[in-house]
């Protein structure tokens, strides 16, 4: 070991793939300044890597990158592939929290790696802060979702006082209710109660999703910085509002354009972090198609549909005449996808390529891929902004609405798909998206904030700066 000991990060994400992800990125960026990681799953999750992928890559990273497990308490019957949120976030702030507090005196006790320096912590999981404290470490939250979805998440405790929530009955979800525009929350114009995260649907004042996160949010105001997967140019008014709520917000985003920039990134490459097994066949697939020809769609790691709203989305594709590749992962749908044999799978014969689960990422950047049907989650938004591909949204849950409204009404670069989704709806917004004038504008759009993207993620621009100036922070000794 040097005779200076390398600073070491603590690196613990929300156990679900749209945390992991991000939360991997900014530990192999912190790798590459000369940090000593320590990126911790749950043994659950631990589990599914190894049986996604080739064991060595998440056990042989490069040196002084290193895995750890915690519990995060739940049942086995909870622990299926897809997740119970609820369960989670009830277990996690009392048994994750004291399997991480015997983690660090594991790790502080450890004669193999330097001692740990500081904490980095998904920000829904602002309950760490407490055990960082008591260690002496220092900490940052890293918001995993968009300024706007989090700006969102910031009105939870007015929404409460001015009695927005609970809401007074059922009937206000289908009666209009929603639709009620809210014009106090400063930065943010044309907004629908609708468009605010959706944990605030609930007729129960001790709803657990509510309720968790309004008190991360409360924590993490305590806790002075953050750190955002966002850049300032493309969320500037969000951000002014939020930096009178937090001392110092470090957007480093898009962290996977950041990533671009780590000298030898090919030695991190091994590291990955797909909880299902990657199918990458589908890039040759696209290597045949022509440019822009392919209508991506996936639905992110969380959602799950119904089997009707999966035939009108499989009949809207298959209708489109376009080609398609669609992800349906094994636990997609609620009630089985027979639906897709049979006369669907003699439509879209030599034109649809349906698999359990891609290199998302490689396959937005294919030249065969002229737009993306997504759920809007926040990591597939910022995903296809990289990579210029216009998108039609069907947000679902959490903070999606708020990125659907962005992505639609605020950077031009989406259409956005009912709720109840009806087959001839898909069908024309594929056609538009791919074909038509409001496509065509979008596609200009995309393609311009992939440029200002690129230019906050290279040398001098306000991510890459911003990243510099977290790092000071993260190696400076004092709390
Ligand atoms: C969501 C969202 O982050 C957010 O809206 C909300 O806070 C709840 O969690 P998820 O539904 O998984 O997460 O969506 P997303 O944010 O898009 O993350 C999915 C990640 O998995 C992306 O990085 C994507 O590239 C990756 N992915 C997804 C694949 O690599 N292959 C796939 O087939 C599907």
């Amino acid at each position: 070991m040097d005779s200076v000991p390398k600073p070491h990060a603590v690196c613990i994400p929300l156990p679900a793939q749209g945390h992991i992800n991000p939360m991997l990125k900014l530990a192999k960026l912190l790798h590459s300044k000369g940090f000593h990681i320590t990126f911790v799953h749950t043994q659950f999750n631990y589990n599914r890597l190894i049986n996604s992928m080739c064991p060595d890559s998440v056990n042989q990273g490069p040196p002084n990158f290193r895995f750890e497990v915690v519990s995060d308490g739940l049942e086995p019957a909870n622990q299926r592939g897809i997740m119970d949120l609820p369960a989670l976030c009830e277990a996690m702030p009392v048994h994750l929290l004291e399997s991480f507090r015997e983690l660090l005196v594991r790790v502080r006790d450890s004669p193999d790696v330097p001692p740990v320096t500081c904490v980095v912590s998904d920000g829904v999981m602002s309950f760490t802060m407490e055990v960082a404290e008591e260690f002496g470490l220092k900490e940052v939250l890293f918001f995993t979702p968009s300024g706007c979805g989090m700006l969102g998440y910031l009105q939870f405790e007015e929404l409460l006082i001015r009695g927005y929530f609970p809401l007074k009955d059922e009937s206000c979800l289908s009666n209009g209710y929603l639709d009620t525009q809210i014009d106090w929350i400063p930065g943010v114009r044309g907004i629908r109660l609708k468009d605010l995260p959706t944990f605030l649907r609930t007729t129960n004042p001790q709803d657990t999703m509510f309720n968790y996160n309004l008190e991360s949010i409360n924590n993490a105001l305590k806790s002075k910085s953050i750190i955002l997967n966002t850049f300032d140019d493309l969320e500037q008014q969000v951000l002014d509002v939020m930096r009178t709520k937090f001392e110092k917000i470090y957007t480093i985003g898009p962290l996977s354009m950041l990533c671009q920039q780590i000298p030898n990134a090919e030695q991190l490459d091994s590291i990955q972090s797909n909880l299902w097994k990657e199918d990458s066949e589908c890039l040759d697939w696209l290597d045949d198609r022509e440019i822009g020809s392919v209508v991506y769609v996936n639905f992110g790691s969380l959602i799950i549909v119904t089997k009707e709203q999966l035939c009108e989305f499989a009949w809207g594709l298959a209708n489109s005449k376009y080609s398609f590749l669609w992800v349906i992962r094994t636990d997609l749908v609620d009630g089985g996808t027979e639906i897709l044999s049979g006369e669907f799978t003699e439509e879209i014969r030599g034109r649809g390529l349906l698999l359990g689960w891609c290199p998302q990422e490689k396959v937005l950047s294919h030249r065969s891929v002229g737009g993306f049907l997504t759920h809007c989650g926040w990591n597939s938004a910022l995903e296809s902004l990289c990579e210029g591909v216009p998108v039609i949204c069907w947000p679902f849950f959490a903070e999606q609405q708020m990125n659907c409204l962005y992505l639609c009404d605020k950077w031009g670069v989406g259409m956005e798909i009912d709720a109840d989704v009806r087959r001839e709806k898909v069908e024309g917004l594929v056609r538009e998206l791919m074909d038509g004038g409001k496509g065509k504008e979008l596609r200009r759009n995309a393609m311009e904030w992939k440029e200002r993207a690129e230019e906050a993620t290279m040398a001098g621009g306000s991510s890459y700066m911003n990243f510099d100036v977290l790092v000071k922070h993260l190696k400076q000794e004092s709390l």
